[in-house]
């Protein structure tokens, strides 16, 4: 089974009454799982780390101790906090505790917005869930786990990357293992908001509908919502399964990434009261044009993984996401691709505010078990995990259902299935996914896909001027595409190491990455479908697959900025595309 115990998750846990768990955890290494399993290889019984026992006399024999263990920082990846476990993978052992007055008719639950890769969550001793799927958030029920006074709260976090995986084994970013993002104890009532969604009704803006999902046991009860600056206020009754739909007359100001309007929004029940700030949009396509509040929009993009800027590992806090997408916003970018896996929710609510649009993805990369049902079950989770966080963000126009994997029918089955998973789940966004291309003649190089043909965006990844030609290869080739539908290039690029000089055409200096943007964007204008570009990469990542001593030293260098924060010269050459964009599309 992918998830224990699975509990739906909650909705917006930031404005919740919460006790934040994040900080120093104590840790055990446990490269064979010694704390789990017996030297049988048969489930613990009595000696399983999770039970956290201490010697009851000078006879009593326990080979653990949590509480003379090194600590981990949490939220925070392992590999980049000890230089031993910058490889490492495997199970690391959490251990923290924390202090309750019990009080009634209060529900606890323990909510983790991300943990890499497995991880089996136990309370006081007692196993509360599972959880795979290394980018996800995911909650449990305590309630009754937990007591007046200390608590104890032990997590096995596994990284190791597994073939029926997602992703698989393969990939071309760091494994960062651990507790990488934070844990809160949600303290909510008996019965509680757990969910809502509110959106545009229609293309013509004119109503929002949503609907609001209590759990408990009062569940038929009044909900209202208020969104008081759009004078609404309407109340509506829950069903006897806790929901409660809305559909309103509203005369709002539509977000858009020049002026991106959230509103203040407000769901009420008896004890309890929900807010959250929501921007009002309409998004469709119409043949080749991606269409944003009725009118054509051109993505000028980046795109992004959650590398940690001007430090070692994975990037975890809302500054690390501030320092990003403002790296991302002086390229003068209105769109960012949220490469490959699902990044943490307040990079999209950040994009809320500043008015960017955002792809976001999940790490269907590569070579995936296509036959494993197993497999298929993990995709469909982290997708309906990803969808159900993020649906309430105007920012997120793109559900993007992989990357790059191969053609093939059982891969045609399993990407089918994502594909009306997502729009089962979500019918308002925009569904993609980065394809590849064949070259069927010299010069042309054909988009025909069959997944294509399921999408509403096409996107495409392309790399001519580093893996497939030098940079002027690019002069002398066209696109075609087998799909009356926008094309977004999702990804180009070259490597550069920071401060490498040379000329254009020495491989690995800031001169040829800057050529080869070059002229994939003088061939990128003679594209007369495109409809948008996220170029790899905004920064240098870390990845095992680049170990060239000197140049990469295990970074991918495709970064526009250093792993240091450094512009190479190829940044100014997108952002000068972008502005001439910025200027032909004011006209
Ligand atoms: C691929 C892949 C990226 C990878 C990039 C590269 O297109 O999608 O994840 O990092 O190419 O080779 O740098």
């Amino acid at each position: 089974m992918i998830n224990t115990l699975k509990t739906p998750l909650i909705q917006n846990v930031g404005t919740r009454r919460s006790l934040s768990l994040n900080g120093a955890f104590r840790t055990i290494v446990d490269p064979y799982e010694n704390g789990y399993y017996d030297y049988r290889y048969q489930l613990q019984t009595s000696e399983g780390y999770f039970q956290n026992r201490k010697p009851t006399s000078k006879t009593d024999r326990v080979e653990y101790d949590f509480d003379r263990s090194e600590t981990l920082r949490v939220p925070g990846d392992w590999n980049s906090q000890r230089d031993e476990l910058f490889f490492y993978e495997g199970t690391i052992w959490y251990k923290t505790t924390f202090e309750l007055e019990l009080e009634p008719s209060r529900r606890l639950f323990v909510y983790f917005a991300g943990a890499n890769y497995e991880a089996k969550v136990y309370v006081n001793g007692v196993l509360v869930g599972g959880h795979v799927g290394g980018f996800t958030p995911f909650n449990f029920e305590v309630t009754d786990q937990v007591r007046s006074g200390e608590n104890v709260l032990i997590v096995k976090v596994d990284n190791r990357r597994r073939r029926e995986g997602v992703p698989t084994l393969n990939t071309d970013w760091w494994n960062y293992g651990g507790l990488t993002r934070d844990v809160w104890l949600l303290d909510v009532p008996a019965t509680f908001i757990r969910d809502y969604s509110l959106k545009l009704a229609s293309r013509d803006a004119d109503r929002i509908t949503g609907w609001v999902q209590l759990d408990g046991a009062e569940l038929a009860q009044r909900v209202t919502l208020r969104i008081p600056e759009a004078a609404i206020e309407v109340t509506t009754e829950a069903d006897a399964q806790g929901f409660a739909k809305f559909d309103v007359p509203a005369s709002l100001e539509l977000w858009c990434c020049e002026r991106p309007k959230l509103y203040a929004v407000e769901f009420s029940i008896q004890g309890e009261r929900i807010e959250d700030r929501i921007g009002f949009r309409t998004l469709e396509t119409r043949g080749h044009d991606i269409l944003l509040n009725g009118v054509s929009v051109f993505l000028r993009g980046i795109s992004l993984h959650e590398q940690a800027p001007r430090r070692e590992g994975r990037a975890v806090t809302r500054g690390d996401a501030e320092t990003l997408l403002g790296w991302a916003q002086e390229l003068d970018v209105n769109f960012v691709r949220l490469a490959h896996y699902p990044h943490h929710e307040h990079t999209a609510r950040l994009a809320d505010e500043l008015g960017l649009l955002l792809w976001a993805e999940i790490p269907v990369y590569w070579t995936i078990d296509w036959e494993n049902p197993e497999t298929l079950a993990n995709a469909k989770n982290q997708l309906e995990e990803l969808v159900v966080r993020d649906k309430n963000r105007a920012s997120v126009v793109i559900w993007s259902v992989g990357n790059e994997t191969p053609i093939g029918d059982a891969r045609n089955r399993f990407m089918a299935e994502l594909v009306a998973s997502v729009r089962a789940l979500d019918d308002s966004r925009l569904v993609s996914a980065a394809l590849e291309r064949r070259q069927v003649e010299p010069g042309i190089e054909l988009i025909d896909d069959p997944l294509g043909a399921l999408l509403d965006v096409v996107g495409c990844n392309e790399y001519l001027g580093w893996y497939d030609g030098l940079p002027d290869k690019a002069d002398s080739v066209s696109f075609q595409t087998a799909y009356d539908k926008p094309l977004v290039i999702s990804e180009f690029g070259a490597d550069a190491l920071y401060g490498y000089h040379a000329d254009a055409l020495t491989r690995w200096s800031e001169e040829y990455q800057a050529n080869v943007y070059t002229h994939q964007i003088a061939m990128l204008e003679r594209i007369p479908f495109l409809r948008g570009v996220t170029p790899w990469i905004l920064t240098d990542f870390r990845s095992p697959r680049r170990p060239l001593p000197q140049i990469q030293d295990f970074w991918n260098r495709k970064g526009l900025i250093s792993d240091a924060g450094q512009k190479k010269q190829a940044f100014f050459v997108l952002k000068e595309y972008y502005q001439r964009l910025i200027a032909r599309f004011r006209g």
